[in-house]
């Protein structure tokens, strides 16, 4: 009984190794290695009915199914073997790889100007001990307005020519925000007093207004900055924005004016202006001759704004600026018109575009800011 399931098993495996050494290609091996080991597999068939026999016979005849089991698995991967050879020399023989063929040209990418101008920024205020925060473009009535002391009816905000989306159910519109201005509001709110010293602050970001010319584009970019502590007046304000107009600008001993100004956010407020030559032909020459060029806006945190985000201005005082990063870098760069900043056009982008910065560190913080 024993010996004729031996030689059943014996046919059987001799079975497979003929199909196995005749079989065509890949396709068909793998029906054959499921056909003899797969679950439901002849062979592995007979280990299941092992079950009906004595102890001794399930050794004898286990230990054969076994090893017909190992043969056959190697003689499949042998023929796997033989067959993706075959392919890969079939591959050899037909395709070709022709190197006399001119190769493409490989194109460098270059920085956007404007990421330029960001990147140059933080450095700048990094080196005063400034770190990189941002805010949401979508922004609340409150924060665009009202918490930056511009009520209702109040005319500024006419000025800020503003995109609303459709009204909530609650009838409130949210807006695309009109100014970095915000997340001022946003960053003194997330303070905690009991442990808190100082802040500085700069947050780069797109800004939006309804209004297109050779000068102004609905989607623009703004850079905010923020400093608040005990004891800070309005000579650290002159004293930081001094230095970096200079350090932008790269001139030491650039002239930089404060022009009183009025923000409802801030009180006293002042425009920035640097000097500069305004030449014949329209172009500018900036550090040199009578000229002033209004660069950004700036002031003393409003004491009605830190109120209504809980500081105590009787303790805390700080100041905040605001500047348009496309102005900023079509001054330095002598670039005349800000709508092919948004253009894509490559022959632009190689004319004004940067070779990438090779510093790390100067990208960190910016995820998303120009993605
Ligand atoms: N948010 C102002 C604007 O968009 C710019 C500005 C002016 C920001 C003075 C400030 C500031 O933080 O102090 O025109």
């Amino acid at each position: 009984m024993i010996a004729e399931l031996k030689d059943k098993i014996l046919n059987l495996s001799n079975d497979i190794s003929l199909l196995i050494s005749e079989c065509p290609n890949l396709n068909s091996l793998e029906e054959i290695r499921i056909n003899a080991l797969g679950k439901k597999g002849s062979i592995t068939s007979y280990l299941k009915d092992l079950r009906a026999y004595d102890d001794n016979s399930k050794r004898e005849i286990g230990s054969i199914v076994n090893e017909i089991k190992n043969k056959i698995n190697k003689e499949i991967v042998d023929r796997t073997h033989f067959f993706k050879k075959q392919i890969l020399q079939e591959k050899i023989n037909t395709e070709k790889i022709d190197v006399t063929l001119t190769s493409y040209e490989n194109e460098t990418g270059t920085l956007h100007p404007l990421s330029r101008t960001v990147e140059e920024l933080c450095a700048i205020f990094a080196d005063m001990g400034f770190s990189i925060v941002d805010g949401p473009d979508i922004e609340t009535d409150y924060y665009n307005f009202t918490a930056l002391n511009i009520p209702t009816e109040h005319p500024a905000r006419q000025e800020h020519d503003t995109f609303y989306l459709q009204p909530n159910k609650d009838g409130k519109r949210k807006v695309l925000r009109t100014h970095t201005s915000p997340v001022q509001i946003r960053t003194m709110e997330k303070i905690d007093l009991e442990n808190f010293e100082e802040i500085r602050y700069i947050i780069p970001g797109r800004t939006y207004r309804s209004d297109h010319d050779a000068t102004h584009s609905p989607m623009f970019h703004q850079c905010e900055g923020l400093v608040l502590g005990k004891n800070i007046n309005m000579g650290h304000l002159k004293g930081c924005l001094i230095e970096f107009c200079r350090t932008y600008f790269n001139s030491e001993n650039l002239p930089v004016r404060f022009r009183p100004s009025y923000f409802p956010f801030t009180e006293p407020s002042a425009e920035v202006d640097i000097g500069c030559r305004k030449e014949k032909d329209g172009s500018l020459s900036i550090g040199e001759g009578e000229d002033w060029l209004e660069i950004l806006g700036s002031g003393m945190v409003h004491p009605r704004v830190l109120e209504g985000v809980g500081i105590d201005p009787s303790v805390y005082q700080g100041f905040a600026f605001g500047m348009g990063l496309e102005r900023l870098t079509m001054l330095k760069y002598g670039i005349p018109d800000l709508r092919p900043f948004y253009d894509s056009d490559l022959r632009w982008l190689k004319h004004y575009g940067f070779i990438p910065v090779d510093n790390p560190s100067l990208h960190s913080g910016l995820n998303g800011v120009f993605s």
